[in-house]
């Protein structure tokens, strides 16, 4: 089974392989420090061990409630915000043709977000969008407290009833909450809501394989188990036993922090295929959350090319020299498309005809990544051989692995978020919460 790949042979001449190499045993103790849970915030290290320990019964009890979920919709509303819903989007628009939800014959629902915001107009919009639609709701809050998904919710739930009834109501919403705590439980469970539970040991941001990514996976039509194993993988190939060399998670981290070190504060993760732009926000929540505190962390950024490249590429080329960039290549399209012959050739692109589009954006990667190196630029690649279950599920846990480990070299807890209260505290004296 084919691993993702990591090179790192592009940041040579900013940091030397020898600086990277002596992270060696930072990372094994770091590592060590995860599967053990012996770190900071070791109450939340459940998701390090996750992908091996997913049962058959699980996967089978989630592909059931899914099936009948799709038997019974056309869109389903996931209502959640930050980790409950990025890893969902991230996955699902990985996967998903470019426009699936525009194509009312798409076999799988349709998936659209709410609780993402506070826009009185994206939600207004959404319950326009909806009122002629079979849907259904997928409402995710660890907490089940938080002020976005309670209010979409709050009102969605009014509208499904009112729509379908109370009773068949019931059966187009699932519930994924604590198995305590948080209004959510206790909605669900006074509504009879079929319900999957956010072990307590797995932050949001690091949830895309407990049922908060799960379950709005497999009803989108997205073959979890194959996720699962992609995850399983590379949860062999980053544990404590592997050599650091092997360990691409570890030298993914250890590039990360010599960098840093170095005053490259920015790291910008880019894609070459637009629907990776949702596993760039997922992955800055990730690191974001995770490294910035206590006045420290790189700062994660995302870029979608060539398309930014008409917009941010001036910059990264040329303005301030704190950036570097990890590429996302991804080397197998899923259709072909040639450029034609013309016998006018007014646009010059004769020279091309005959190629697929793909191998003009390779070379427009290659051309890129030469300049900014040569801009000053140091580049990370993460090599995936095509978009599919199997290698997102890897990537995921690659980026996750990374991040605790990262977290750890760079002596932060990666599991906390305590800055995150600031502007909660703030809104709710202004809403003149008690
Ligand atoms: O990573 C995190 O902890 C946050 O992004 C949360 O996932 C987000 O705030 C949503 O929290 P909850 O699931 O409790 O509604």
């Amino acid at each position: 089974m084919e691993q993702i790949k990591l090179d790192i042979s592009n940041v040579s001449n900013f940091v030397s392989q020898a600086t990277i190499g002596d992270y060696k045993n930072r990372v094994a103790d770091a590592n060590k420090a995860l599967h053990e849970a012996t770190g900071a915030g070791n109450d939340f290290v459940g998701w390090v061990g996750l992908p091996s320990s997913i049962t058959e019964e699980y996967l089978a009890e989630v592909e059931q409630v899914a099936e009948k979920m799709q038997k019974n919709i056309d869109v389903l509303v996931v209502v959640g915000i930050g980790g409950s819903y990025l890893g969902a989007k991230a996955v699902i628009d990985s996967l998903s043709g470019s426009f699936d939800n525009f194509n009312d014959k798409n076999k799988n629902p349709r998936v659209v977000y709410a609780g993402i915001n506070l826009s009185e107009d994206y939600l207004a919009e959404l319950r326009v969008f909806l009122k002629d639609k079979s849907y259904g709701i997928c409402v995710i809050s660890k907490s089940g407290t938080t002020t976005e998904p309670a209010i979409a919710f709050r009102i969605l739930k009014n509208d499904i009833e009112e729509k379908f009834g109370k009773e068949d109501a019931k059966n187009r919403v699932v519930a994924i909450t604590d198995a305590e705590k948080g209004a959510l439980k206790i909605v669900a469970d006074n509504e009879g809501y079929k319900t999957f539970i956010i072990p307590d040991n797995v932050g949001g941001r690091y949830s895309v394989l407990t049922p908060v990514g799960l379950i709005p996976i497999a009803i989108a039509g997205f073959d979890i188990r194959k996720l699962v194993e992609g995850a399983k993988l590379m949860e062999q190939n980053t544990a404590t036993e592997q050599e650091f060399e092997n360990n691409i998670a570890g030298v993914y981290a250890a590039t990360r922090n010599a960098l840093y070190k170095r005053n490259y504060k920015t790291e910008i993760l880019v894609n070459y295929n637009p629907k990776l732009q949702y596993m760039g926000e997922w992955w800055k929540q990730l690191f974001g959350e995770s490294e910035g505190k206590n006045s420290k962390g790189i700062f994660p950024a995302s870029a979608n090319f060539t398309s930014d490249l008409h917009s941010l590429g001036q910059y990264i080329q040329e303005g301030e020299r704190t950036l570097f960039e990890t590429i996302i290549s991804v080397k197998g399209t899923k259709h072909k498309l040639t450029i034609p012959e013309n016998a006018e050739d007014h646009d010059k692109l004769n020279y091309l005809a005959g190629k697929n589009i793909e191998f003009v954006n390779e070379k427009a990667m290659l051309g890129t990544l030469e300049a900014h190196i040569d801009g000053g630029v140091p580049n990370i690649i993460v090599e995936i051989p095509e978009l599919s279950e199997f290698y997102v599920g890897q990537l995921i846990y690659f980026f996750e692995k990374a991040c605790g480990i990262g977290g750890y070299l760079l002596e932060v807890n990666p599991f906390d978020q305590p800055g995150v209260e600031a502007y909660k505290k703030n809104m709710f004296k202004l809403l003149g919460k008690e």
